[in-house]
């Protein structure tokens, strides 16, 4: 592609992006498609000669928009959101036009440089401890699993690392029942072993206990077994339950375990002082991680790492062969020390202008709405007799199901909010997603992007009710 087509083509799709921000409602959020649907428009195998860019554009509009699930239209409540902003986008596309893998800081000084920056600015932003040291990550699931690998060398004086687990003592690692599925994977990854992950019980709002705890390491030094790691939830996946951070780092200091954070999505909220209750106690943890990706506006994958003792973290990870090898290494920082991959892309750009075009104050402000709008949703539903919360709401996350009279069974009900939320789904006017707490079919509804707005949880909230009350009566 020629440099002035490419300017042409780039011009083009500039005013799709705006038009695709501008029109979003009018897809469906989930497209009507089924299994291999788009993959049988595709050609089994490639062009042999190059096909024109109008023609691979007029592709994209008709085979793989159709499939597409809008995670950015307003009626979007799934999962945690993926953010997405102007700004983020527009860094993207520099992100892309320079094309730099940044792995260490002498393939790209701005690039180190920024990330560091940027680091220090959220370190700040969440009033996390001073002299902790962050880095982005691709995601929260490869954050965890690098704070795992940390506290393997940690407690094994990086023999693993060294010798593998031969001679090695059984080690524990704990997190509650309601903690995300990246801790297990992470613990099969780092070979620990999914049987000495301990589940801990949690409390009637979702929250580790920790004298559970405490019983469950006493019952394993008990056994001859070594304690070696907690992880601990700020917003747990299914209700965003809060971890009580002090009495568990309390406890990681007792025992010498190492202590990790998992606030994927909820982090983000320590931005606002008045949630800084969720982070009492972070002074004790080792590391900390959330997803600026989820919850801070800036496009996916972003995920903010921070460790207490960076060394360790480093002596963890580093190999330096030849190749790798600068003649600045001993004055700069080499983000491929710092987890899994050695190549990286300059994730630190769209932060960088994420945080400056809307400042914290504008960040803030578009938190606090975001839950004054799930707080606004967890009152309604309080006022309807036919529907019920399922779990306090600390934040924007609001769980609750349908409840009508009738004397049905927990089995019924299941089986009725089932069928609820996939009539919501189907429709393709709005996307949730459920869980199950305390054997209950659990609605999640959560609104979370940089554009939500009160009136579209509104609109989400009546359509629930009609197709509850209405379509839902013949059961
Ligand atoms: C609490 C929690 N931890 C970890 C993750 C995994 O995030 P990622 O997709 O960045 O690995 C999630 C994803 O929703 C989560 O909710």
């Amino acid at each position: 592609m020629q440099t002035a087509d490419f300017r042409r083509y780039a011009h083009q799709l500039a005013d799709w992006m705006a038009d695709y921000f501008e029109n979003i409602e009018q897809y469906p959020v989930k497209p009507p498609v089924q299994p291999g649907d788009i993959k049988s428009q595709l050609p089994a195998g490639p062009p042999l000669e190059g096909e024109a860019f109008e023609q691979i554009m007029a592709d994209f509009e008709h085979i793989i928009m159709p499939g597409m699930t809008h995670w950015q239209h307003p009626q979007f409540f799934a999962y945690f959101p993926a953010s997405r902003s102007a700004p983020s986008v527009l860094a993207e596309m520099l992100t892309a036009a320079i094309g730099a893998q940044c792995m260490i800081w002498y393939t790209s000084p701005a690039a180190e440089e920024l990330e560091e920056r940027c680091m220090e600015w959220l370190r700040e932003m969440l009033a996390l401890p001073a002299g902790w040291a962050g880095s982005i990550q691709e995601t929260a699931s490869a954050a965890t699993l690098a704070a795992l690998l940390m506290a393997r060398e940690r407690i094994s004086n990086f023999q693993v690392n060294q010798k593998g687990w031969y001679g090695q003592p059984r080690l524990r690692v704990y997190a509650s029942e309601h903690i995300h599925s990246s801790i297990p994977k992470g613990v099969r990854i780092a070979g620990f072993g999914e049987e000495n992950l301990v589940l801990i019980p949690t409390d009637e709002n979702f929250a580790m206990l920790p004298d559970k705890l405490e019983a469950a390491i006493e019952h394993d030094l008990s056994l001859g077994s070594q304690p070696a790691c907690v992880v601990a939830a700020i917003g747990t996946t299914s209700s965003t339950a809060i971890d009580p951070i002090r009495p568990i780092g309390e406890l990681c200091q007792k025992y010498g375990l190492f202590f990790h954070v998992d606030a994927a999505y909820a982090g983000t909220a320590l931005l606002l002082p008045e949630q800084r209750w969720m982070s009492e106690g972070m002074e004790l943890a080792d590391s900390f991680v959330f997803n600026p990706h989820k919850w801070l506006f800036t496009n996916f994958d972003c995920t903010a790492f921070f460790v207490k003792d960076k060394k360790l973290l480093t002596d963890t990870f580093s190999i330096l062969p030849e190749y790798l090898k600068t003649p600045l290494d001993q004055q700069v920082n080499n983000y491929r020390d710092w987890g899994i991959q050695l190549g990286r892309r300059f994730r630190a750009l769209k932060l960088w202008f994420v945080i400056r075009t809307y400042g914290l104050e504008g960040l803030q402000a578009r938190l606090r709405e975001h839950i004054r709008i799930g707080q606004w949703l967890a009152a309604e539903i309080e006022k309807e007799p036919d529907f019920e919360l399922l779990a306090p709401v600390p934040l924007n996350l609001v769980c609750f199901r349908y409840h009508p009279e009738g004397g049905y069974s927990e089995e019924q009900l299941n089986r009725i909010n089932e069928q609820l939320l996939q009539t919501l789904n189907d429709s393709g006017k709005i996307l949730l997603t459920q869980t199950k707490l305390n054997g209950k079919y659990t609605i999640r509804l959560v609104a979370g992007q940089v554009e939500t707005k009160l009136e579209d949880v509104q609109n989400g909230w009546r359509l629930i009710q009609e197709v509850a009350r209405g379509g839902m009566n013949d059961r």
